[in-house]
């Protein structure tokens, strides 16, 4: 049986991703840190749909869990022919306040894990010539960001890492794809502590008219995929804007700390 394994599957995008692969009838694995999140979602799937759901709780900020990952599907007999990469977070803040701890883990999470896992579940998919990667990376990736600076750089590793991929599997009967979120109602503006930043007022995008554009583009093999034309805007905005310096300025001002209501 052919398997794909979300990561961060027990909130937000990942969430809605299980969901829809589920109705389509992929057989999931589904891997994140909260246990009983996983287990409520894994009963609720199988008991809606014909497919067989696994749960793999990990925490993918420690070094090195891909290959604990990669192994327990060598020993449980899964192939994976479907990997996406969304497991994720940011920390909202002026780099010298936040912690040396939470950047780590962040880099250790958005960057290692999500290349660790391509390149061991890659090697199957291209020996079978057959397979699908989505990478979730942000619009946070388009632009250096003052106030998230690392997250920003970290989304920018994804999508370059991303493009330059793709390029190399050309032929291979493999694609990877880009998804780029803008500001999405979910879990990740809480943990990012940004609530009162200037780009988290207002009415956001919601999880699963992402996670569906994303699953699409996927499923096509698309290079990449920015849900929602607002989002569409800005990097295009981003990828012509003439001086450096006026970019800066502006991604300062969508950020901007906002007081709180
Ligand atoms: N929401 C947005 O505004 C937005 C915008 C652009 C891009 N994105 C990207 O979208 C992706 C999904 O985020 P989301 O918006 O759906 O946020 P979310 O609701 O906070 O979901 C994040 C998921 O990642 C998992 N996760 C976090 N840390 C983990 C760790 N150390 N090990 C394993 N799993 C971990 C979480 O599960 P546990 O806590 O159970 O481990 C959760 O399932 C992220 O890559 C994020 O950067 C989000």
């Amino acid at each position: 049986m052919q398997y794909a394994i979300i990561t961060g599957a027990s909130s937000g995008i990942g969430l809605e991703l299980a969901s829809i692969m589920a109705e389509k009838g992929h057989h999931l694995i589904l891997v994140a840190r909260r246990e009983d999140r996983l287990l409520a979602l894994k009963t609720k799937l199988e008991s809606q749909f014909n497919i067989k759901v696994m749960i793999v709780v990990m925490d993918l900020s420690i070094p090195n869990q891909a290959k604990i990952l990669y192994q327990y599907c060598i020993d449980q007999n899964l192939t994976v022919n479907c990997l996406v990469n969304n497991a994720g977070y940011g920390d909202y803040g002026q780099f010298d306040i936040c912690k040396l701890e939470t950047y780590q883990n962040m880099l250790q999470l958005n960057i290692m894990a999500l290349t660790d896992l391509t390149a061991l579940f890659l090697d199957g998919m291209k020996k079978r010539k057959s397979g699908r990667i989505l990478n979730v990376g942000s619009i946070a990736a388009f632009q250096p960001i003052p106030n998230f600076s690392v997250y920003a750089a970290s989304k920018a590793y994804v999508m370059q890492f991303t493009e330059a991929l793709n390029y190399e599997l050309r032929g291979s009967g493999v694609t990877v794809t880009l998804l780029s979120p803008g500001v999405t109602e979910t879990g990740f503006v809480a943990r990012a502590n940004m609530q009162n930043a200037a780009n988290a007022k207002g009415k956001l995008m919601d999880a699963y008219s992402v996670a569906l554009q994303g699953y699409q583009a996927m499923m096509q093999g698309k290079l990449n995929v920015t849900p929602g034309w607002k989002n569409q805007l800005i990097t295009f905005g981003s990828r012509t804007m003439p001086s450096r310096e006026m970019l800066l300025r502006i991604s300062a001002i969508i950020l901007k700390e906002t007081k709180a209501k």
